[in-house]
């Protein structure tokens, strides 16, 4: 028995192949049920379709309203019933329908809460920081600001520009989340206050009435 994730994409989906690599194993304790976009014609998307997993776009255009699109998303992911939702590059903020229905994990290239947004790397080189690294973190309303579950530094090199370093810290982001989203499968995870705890779960497998991949307490 396995975590169901459905994994959120704007790009290249890099992440996302190393989650669907990590997936392949049983004893990663989750399956990636389905991939979404807010556009067509990416990588990510094709990378899905090579796996055999199915694939939604519901674009941010084809509402009248943000709020339409929210709903509409939620919609198109609740079809999968997924227990975890792995936003792994996508470039929209979440809205509430899809946040209040699902937990959700993001991976962002900084280490939070320095450099939010959708130019981190960019915004680190240029504030001129030394080290700087990846951030995977439960998905709030605020725009990176939601509770940090794993982080890892990646040193700045002399001479990088942002597409050597973002590069860098890709290689160090798509362990951390495997790693990180493995865990929360395999040995559940809590959130109390802004402290997210793994291991603190039932184990996925051993819920009689299915896997319980996480537990928010006040
Ligand atoms: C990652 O660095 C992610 O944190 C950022 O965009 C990048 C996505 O890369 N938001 P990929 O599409 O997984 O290759």
């Amino acid at each position: 028995m396995s975590v169901r994730l459905v994994v959120l994409v704007s790009g290249s989906g890099t992440n996302l192949q190393a989650l669907l690599d990590a997936a392949a194993d049983d004893a990663f304790g989750a399956a990636v049920v389905a991939v979404g976009a807010d556009r067509t014609g990416i990588e990510g998307l094709a990378r899905a379709e090579r796996a055999g997993v199915p694939t939604f776009v519901e674009r941010v255009g084809d509402h009248p309203t943000r709020d339409e699109w929210d709903e509409g998303l939620a919609g198109r992911i609740a079809e999968h019933k997924p227990d975890l939702v792995v936003s792994a590059g996508f470039m929209k903020i979440l809205g509430p329908r899809v946040l209040g229905a699902f937990p959700v994990v993001n991976t962002h290239p900084a280490l939070l809460p320095a450099f939010p947004g959708a130019h981190a790397v960019r915004d680190a080189l240029a504030y001129g920081v030394r080290v700087t690294g990846c951030t995977v973190h439960l998905v709030d309303a605020g725009v990176d600001t939601g509770p940090v579950i794993a982080q890892e530094a990646v040193p700045v090199r002399e001479g990088d520009d942002e597409e050597s370093l973002h590069e860098r810290i890709k290689t160090v982001e798509r362990r951390l989340l495997v790693e990180t989203v493995g865990r929360m499968a395999r040995e559940g995870w809590t959130l109390t206050g802004r402290t997210v705890r793994l291991g603190t779960g039932r184990v996925a497998g051993q819920a009689a009435d299915g896997p319980t991949p996480g537990r928010i307490t006040k």
